[in-house]
């Protein structure tokens, strides 16, 4: 069968490369790729966004089944799109994908299906906002809130201010930071402690079949300081969660988000991504996404073993097929993102990347590319922040970390940034 693949970084590389080792895939293609991605996938030039150009495309070519990495097509309605045309798609309708792309959406949909959240309120407009927090709805004036936009932003429409004079700041430059559509409403959210956790799974109406709980580092600096990135890292561990907290998050939160999804008539379909944190008085959803995460995706599917395509085919619009048991690869994993310099205020690019064959046959090592270019036969350049993750697996936490620190200490660029303390 032939599968596309719609998306451009290390997620679609790893997803890219899961399906290349199906045994029922004869080509991968993607839409549109990068340099690693075009090593194992013949990479098409249609951005994620043109979704008329994707519908059309996967239909002059007999593709059989398209993928989509990110939430922006799926925000789009790129499921609806392809349905329509009778284009077999894996992810969640355009309604559905509400759960991530309207902060307020999700919060109002665990409120009706009680799982359990912070509390919050959703603002029209900045001055309600701030009206709100006046009011003393999030405490008093040293009380630390969240200030999230409504709207997809590529995560930079969240701020965890630690009293209500930064809030106050965050409401007021939420719009410039991410966009006056993203920013049209607010969400205010009490402020949780605890470890977060990452817990996906793949879904189809209430069937579901877990991932492995993963825990990513988005600050750039290690002891996570300084800004915030898409991601600087990620492990697979099963400490990471008890069985006792596993089961407890699938009664409060996993089964009422799917059998309420059903309940509201979008069944749910595709990869749920829950953000998680563990408080004292147990767990809470911080989040939806609708897709796979950047780079959770490289730690999770190096160790699928099961075929890709038997799980995607529990997950078509309109199939009573059930998921196959999913076998994972015993043990942990690790990604360790090497960002170029300047990442991610202001990324350098177009540095020529050294060592890559060096790591090619390091075992139980994938690097996956998330911003390279190929400006010279042969030779690998950096094209965006984020620009390779050195992900590995190992019989434990400790063996995963040090095999992928070894392959990455083989690559270098110039001022290649990557954190030391994946996680510790
Ligand atoms: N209520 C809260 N209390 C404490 N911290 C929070 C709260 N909500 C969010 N955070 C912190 O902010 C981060 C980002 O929040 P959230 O996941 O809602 O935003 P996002 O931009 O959609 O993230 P992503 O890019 O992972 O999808 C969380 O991972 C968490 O560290
Ligand atoms: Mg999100």
């Amino acid at each position: 069968m032939k599968v596309l693949v719609v998306g451009s970084g290390g997620r679609e590389h790893a997803i890219c490369q899961s399906f290349r080792r199906s045994g029922k895939v004869t080509q991968v293609l993607c839409a549109n790729g990068n340099a690693g991605i075009a090593e194992i996938a013949e990479c098409v030039p249609i951005k994620p966004t043109d979704i008329a150009g994707l519908v059309e495309f996967a239909s002059r070519n007999a593709i059989d089944m398209t993928f989509v990495g990110g939430e922006t097509s799926l925000a789009l309605g790129i499921v609806d799109e392809f349905e329509a045309r009778g284009l077999k798609i894996i992810g969640p309708s355009k309604h559905a994908s509400q759960m991530e792309s309207s902060k307020s959406f999700a919060k109002d949909f665990m409120a009706r299906h009680n799982v359990p959240t912070a509390k919050y309120v959703t603002a029209h407009s900045p001055s309600s906002a701030v009206r709100s927090l006046e009011s003393g709805d999030f405490g008093d004036e040293n009380s630390p809130v969240v200030v999230k936009a409504d709207g997809l932003a590529a995560g930079k429409g969240v701020v965890v201010a630690t009293n209500r004079a930064e809030a106050v700041a965050a409401i007021n430059e939420m719009a410039d930071l991410v966009g006056a559509d993203a920013a049209e409403k607010i969400v205010l959210e009490e402020c949780l402690f605890g470890k977060e956790v990452s817990l996906l799974m793949f879904a189809n109406g209430e069937d579901f079949a877990l991932m492995p709980p993963t825990r990513d580092h988005k600050r750039i600096g290690e002891g996570d300081t300084g800004p915030n990135t898409g991601g600087m890292g990620t492990i697979t561990d099963s400490s990471l969660l008890t069985s006792q907290e596993l089961e407890n998050i699938v009664e409060t939160i996993v089964r009422p988000t799917l059998r309420g999804c059903v309940a509201e008539g979008f069944p749910f379909r595709g990869i749920l991504f829950l953000g998680i944190m563990m408080t004292a008085a147990g767990p809470k959803l911080l989040e939806y996404n609708v897709r796979f995460g950047d780079p959770e995706t490289q730690a999770i599917l190096v160790r699928l073993e099961t075929d890709l395509v038997d799980i995607c085919e529990a997950m078509v619009g309109g199939t009573s097929q059930e998921f196959p048991e999913i076998k994972w690869r015993p043990g942990s994993s690790a990604c360790v993102v090497l960002a170029s310099q300047g990442y991610p205020s202001a990324p350098k690019t177009g540095d020529m990347i050294s060592g890559l064959d060096s790591t090619s046959h390091v075992p139980n090592v994938s690097v996956f590319h998330a911003g390279t270019s190929m400006l010279v036969p042969g030779e690998y350049y950096t094209a965006g922040g984020r620009v390779l993750g050195v992900t590995a697996t190992g019989e434990n936490l400790d063996e995963a970390l040090s095999v992928a620190y070894e392959a990455a200490g083989k690559i270098s660029f110039d001022g290649m940034q990557f954190r030391r303390d994946i996680g510790k």
